[in-house]
């Protein structure tokens, strides 16, 4: 028997089949709940437009259902030999069902099939990402809050500057996974558009009803032209992944500030012990592993967008089997950004911090600004001031006082964390996950 959905008379080498096929079994699993539901769908349009009886549809829609709690529970498998996920779900339906099995592939090909398998995967995934930044952001804005008033040197060039505090370091990262989330939720809509029906990418002489499988898969609209929606592979994945590397950016430069603050010259931070990792030679070490592996697995998810960009980057439009190889960097990277958030999640809410940093007269030097703007409110011209306090330090004659009134927006005495959480749950609120949920509800009920 043919193992290939596509092969005739000829079989193919086996060398070649393995070349070929490549990771895609053990890739495609990632998918094969989305390909289910796609089908689901297809076959529910095809129904409609007289490609399949009433019968033959409920026949068919009862064993994708039966399947989708396999592949729900983690348990469907690719046999040995089956090329990919589309082909695995057509085997067991023909096994199944026999002939009609045979007629769900009409008007659709695997080109669309994947892209569509894709779009519901990635939709899926971004909501788990949005609901582990969400609880990192909480805790950042949760420790933000708690060390509001305990002082820091802020620094440029890694030379002490000026007063900074816990309050504005935690916020900080809160901020920026705001900005993050914005650049995710583009990536949700550019994703969230329906390309089923672009078959191969040149469309059927079907009269296929795409605004139905639009509905049926709670897609936002489709991607009309079919030759844009077969363009969208690649594209989609490059720009998912720049969302993904943006929150990636924000967390590996948090680890390194974390790694830094935690050497004991600086001393500004201390990870509980059973968060550290030992040396094999120096018996004192409690080394921040976790940060610096953070650092590495975050530069390494800020490579993806860059992977992709040179997968895709001198192909034409039209499909090629160049795109199958982004899944093997694509697919994990979602598990990847995951664990790093939840793992920074538990470090940062577990961190302690020294309230003690500011009394080291080591970094007296930060309050040379606060003394220069004390003068020119008492009347002295900002340069004279300027002038004054510089003398003075260079005389060793600087003894400043450390009490601090910074009032405006954003700064130690006012940090808005109360906008910064509004921007974010505004942001939050609009990434709509019922729409697609509902319309799943409604393909698995029978
Ligand atoms: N595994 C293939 C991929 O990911 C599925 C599409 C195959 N299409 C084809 N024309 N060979 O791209």
């Amino acid at each position: 028997m043919a193992s290939k959905l596509w092969e005739k008379n000829v079989t193919v080498d086996h060398d070649v089949e393995t070349y070929t096929v490549g990771r895609d079994r053990e890739m495609d699993l990632y998918l094969a709940p989305f390909d289910i539901l796609g089908s689901l769908a297809h076959i529910t349009m095809l129904q409609s437009i007289g490609l399949l009886s009433q019968d033959e549809l409920t026949r068919l829609s009862d064993e994708l259902r039966e399947i989708y709690k396999v592949a729900e529970n983690g348990d469907f498998i690719i046999e040995e030999g089956i090329e990919d996920v589309h082909s695995q779900v057509e085997l067991m339906l023909t096994r199944r069902l026999g002939d009609i099995g045979k007629k769900i592939h009409s008007g659709r090909s695997r080109n669309d099939q994947v892209l569509v398998d894709l779009k519901l995967f990635i939709r899926s995934r971004i909501e788990d990402l949005t609901i582990a930044v969400s609880r990192l952001f909480d805790t950042l804005i949760t420790q933000s809050e708690r060390y509001k008033d305990v002082i820091i040197p802020g620094y440029t060039h890694l030379q002490v500057a000026m007063p900074s505090s816990f309050g504005l370091w935690f916020g900080a990262y809160a901020e920026s996974l705001v900005d993050d989330l914005i650049v995710l939720q583009a990536a949700y809509k550019i994703s969230n558009r329906n390309p089923l029906g672009s078959a191969a990418g040149y469309g059927s002489s079907f009269p296929l009803n795409r605004e139905m499988t639009t509905r049926l898969l709670g897609f936002d609209s489709m991607n009309y032209n079919v030759v844009y929606a077969q363009m969208g592979r690649g594209k989609t994945e490059r720009i998912v992944a720049q969302a993904i590397a943006g929150i990636a950016a924000t967390l590996s430069k948090l680890a390194f500030d974390a790694c830094m603050f935690n050497s004991q010259n600086f001393g500004f931070i201390k990870l509980p012990d059973e968060f550290t990792t030992g040396s094999s030679i120096m018996p004192h070490k409690k080394n921040p592993d976790v940060f610096e592996l953070t650092r590495a697995k975050c530069n390494k998810l800020q490579a993806l967008p860059y992977e992709i960009t040179l997968i895709t980057n001198n192909l034409p439009s039209g499909y090629f089997r160049d795109l199958q190889l982004i899944k093997e960097n694509f697919l994990p990277a979602f598990d990847s950004a995951i664990s790093i958030i939840d793992m920074v999640n538990v470090m940062l809410s577990q961190v302690k911090v020294n309230e003690q940093v500011a009394t080291d007269p080591r970094y007296e030097l930060m309050y040379s600004v606060e003394e220069v703007n004390r003068r020119v409110l008492e009347g002295t011209p900002f340069r004279d001031a300027y002038k004054q306090v510089g003398l003075a330090i260079e005389a060793g004659e600087f003894s400043p006082s450390t009490s601090l009134n910074h009032t405006h927006e954003g700064s130690i005495g006012n940090l808005c964390n109360d906008h910064i959480k509004a921007l974010f749950e505004q942001t939050l609120s609009h990434f709509d996950f019922d729409t697609y949920h509902r319309a799943y509800k409604n393909l698995l009920k029978r």
